[in-house]
């Protein structure tokens, strides 16, 4: 059976950067109080990429994915499979994964889009290395990307300060030499209403609260229970201990559930990827962004054993253990 093998990485992130300071002065504008002091001593963030009006999700992910194309040295017609994690998609359908396959040029490859919010890209890459090792693909891009300005509240600033645009990606080949050696998927349902965005659109009008809500208390318990859960369980199951992990790329929602999940892991902070201080919470977009970001400044290397986390809405959460 062949192990699913990373074999390219890309991200991209709009060109505007709105520091802590620009939000603060805008938010004053409509008497909405908040301070850069506050938003680094309570998340970490200090800046955060938005995407224009009228850029979508699937023009972040094709810039994304044609550098971690380049990156794999593979050309867009040898995909197969295309998947693309979203909670911000361009459309109802067709799929943000339909319209990246379309401007990559590349025609037959099965392509859908994954919907687990921030847990978005550990679920898509699970289900590219479950297609690579039944043999049903061979060469799979998995991508997360969000425009997730276009569903925050402006004037809540509970959580507008915590989030960012950009999207992120990953090729993944067919190769004897491992690669995703153990993956690990969860839900629970029940746990819906701690963050949601509680809209739709029915008969052409919006109809519920098309803006994210969150009680942020209860998703920083869940989220480090649930995680390092996750990771000390993926781990047993590849035969692995957490003392052999080289690199862990946790989801980048709050710098303060990074380090606790680091000290409850007993993960030294040099072997943490932490981009959230200059994307902010990216949803879907944020472990790939991480992941290339340290590949390409050279801190993660080929052979270096690696744990990627997601968690969020849902809630769902999750954890891809991968040999680069
Ligand atoms: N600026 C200034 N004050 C603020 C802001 C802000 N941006 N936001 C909230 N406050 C105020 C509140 O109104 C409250 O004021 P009060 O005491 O007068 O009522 C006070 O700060 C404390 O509010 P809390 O919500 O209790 O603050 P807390 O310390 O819990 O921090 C935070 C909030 C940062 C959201 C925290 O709960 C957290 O990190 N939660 C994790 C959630 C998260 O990271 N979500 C990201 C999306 S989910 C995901 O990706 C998994």
């Amino acid at each position: 059976m062949p192990y699913a093998k990373i074999i390219g990485s890309g991200g991209y992130l709009p060109p505007r950067v709105v520091s802590n300071d620009e939000l603060a002065a805008d938010l004053a504008t409509r008497q909405i109080e908040t301070s850069d002091a506050w938003i680094t001593e309570r998340t970490g963030i200090r800046q955060r990429h938005i995407a224009d009006p009228g850029v979508t999700s699937s023009q972040l992910a094709v810039k994304a994915a044609q550098q971690a194309l380049e990156d794999a040295g593979i050309s867009a017609e040898e995909l197969d499979l295309i998947i693309v994690a979203t909670s911000t998609p361009d459309f109802i359908f067709p799929s943000t994964a339909c319209l990246v396959q379309a401007q990559l040029g590349n025609k037959g490859a099965a392509a859908f889009d994954v919907q687990a919010v921030c847990s978005g890209f550990v679920y898509a890459l699970t289900t590219a290395d479950s297609f690579i090792r039944a043999g049903r693909a061979r060469h799979a891009l998995v991508i997360g990307a969000e425009v997730f300005s276009s569903i925050l509240d402006w004037n809540d600033r509970g959580t507008c300060v915590l989030f960012g645009d950009g999207a992120g990606a990953v090729v993944l080949s067919a190769s004897e030499e491992p690669g995703i050696l153990e993956a690990e998927l969860n839900a629970d349902g029940s746990l819906a209403n701690i963050l949601h965005v509680a809209g739709s659109v029915v008969d052409g009008q919006v109809t519920g609260d098309p803006f994210l809500r969150m009680d942020g208390q209860a998703v920083f318990k869940q989220a480090v229970t649930a995680l390092a859960a996750s990771a000390q369980s993926v781990c047993d199951k590849a035969g692995v201990s957490l003392e052999d992990i080289d690199w862990m790329v946790p989801h980048q929602a709050n710098v303060r559930i990074i380090n606790f999940l680091g000290r409850k892991l007993k993960l030294s902070d040099d072997k943490v990827i932490v981009t959230v201080d200059q994307h902010a919470n990216t949803s879907a977009a944020s472990v790939p962004l991480a992941l290339d970001a340290a590949r390409r400044d050279g801190r993660i290397r080929q052979g270096d054993l690696v744990l990627m986390q997601g968690v969020g809405g849902g809630f769902t959460w999750g954890s891809v253990l991968a040999r680069m």
